[in-house]
């Protein structure tokens, strides 16, 4: 008799302490038998991997991994797909339920939300960006950037190594905005070398910062 097709999650694990991983979220990830995730993901969850198959997924690899996922639920498997912060946004979850239709999806704490919480925003006044869409025209999102930013809202842009927050400082200088609106970076939120940039966008010019930063323009 064929084995029943195992479970297929798909996991928030937030920003990439523990501290903001779900008790939903880890009690599903040490009930799966397969974890794949990108290595910022998997250290989230380092102290639940053991005795797990767990695939490393890379830009590169992406797909290859997930056909061993799908092997690994025909034999029965459960398996989570992890994903840092909220698995619904700038995550690729339409892909991933394009291809595993009955996938369950599992919130997490976003890193948005994190630093909106730092700065005690009210989320429903800022507009929030991502430049990670591999659907999106990064043209559109620039112009709702500079639009944003010009109609003094608050808002939050999550970078990318092609439009890092020096890029994006640039950009908006360009723009006409003022370069001493302030500006908040959160690097590397939650880890041991978490770092949080405040001055005015030119100073951004000046620093160097990792694509792991979400900036928050306007405070
Ligand atoms: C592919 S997107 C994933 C967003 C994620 N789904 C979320 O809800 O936070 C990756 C971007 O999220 C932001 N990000 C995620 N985790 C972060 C962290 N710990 N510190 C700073 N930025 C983070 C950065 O802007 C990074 O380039």
């Amino acid at each position: 008799m064929d084995k029943q097709l195992g479970n297929l999650y798909i996991v928030g694990v937030g920003p990439g302490s523990s501290a903001y991983l779900t008790m939903q979220a880890k009690q599903i990830i040490e009930q799966s038998d397969v974890i794949a995730g990108y290595e910022l993901s998997l250290n989230a969850v380092r102290e639940s991997l053991s005795n797990k198959k767990v695939l490393v997924q890379t830009v590169e690899n992406q797909n290859e991994m997930l056909d061993i996922v799908a092997r690994e639920r025909e034999i029965g498997k459960d398996c989570s797909i992890l994903r840092v912060g909220d698995p619904c946004y700038s995550s690729g979850i339409k892909e991933l339920l394009d291809r595993f239709k009955d996938a369950q999806v599992i919130p997490g704490i976003s890193s948005i939300q994190v630093a909106a919480a730092k700065l005690g925003l009210v989320l429903e006044e800022v507009t929030v960006l991502t430049f990670h869409t591999l659907r999106g025209d990064m043209k559109i999102t620039k112009s709702m950037l500079l639009n944003s930013v010009r109609d003094g809202r608050i808002t939050i842009v999550l970078v990318v190594a092609d439009f890092m927050p020096q890029d994006v400082a640039n950009f908006l200088i360009s723009g006409g905005i003022d370069p001493k609106l302030p500006v908040t970076i959160f690097e590397n939120l939650s880890l041991e070398n978490e770092r949080i940039f405040h001055g005015g966008l030119s100073g951004i010019l000046k620093e160097s910062f990792t694509y792991l930063s979400v900036m928050v323009i306007g405070v």
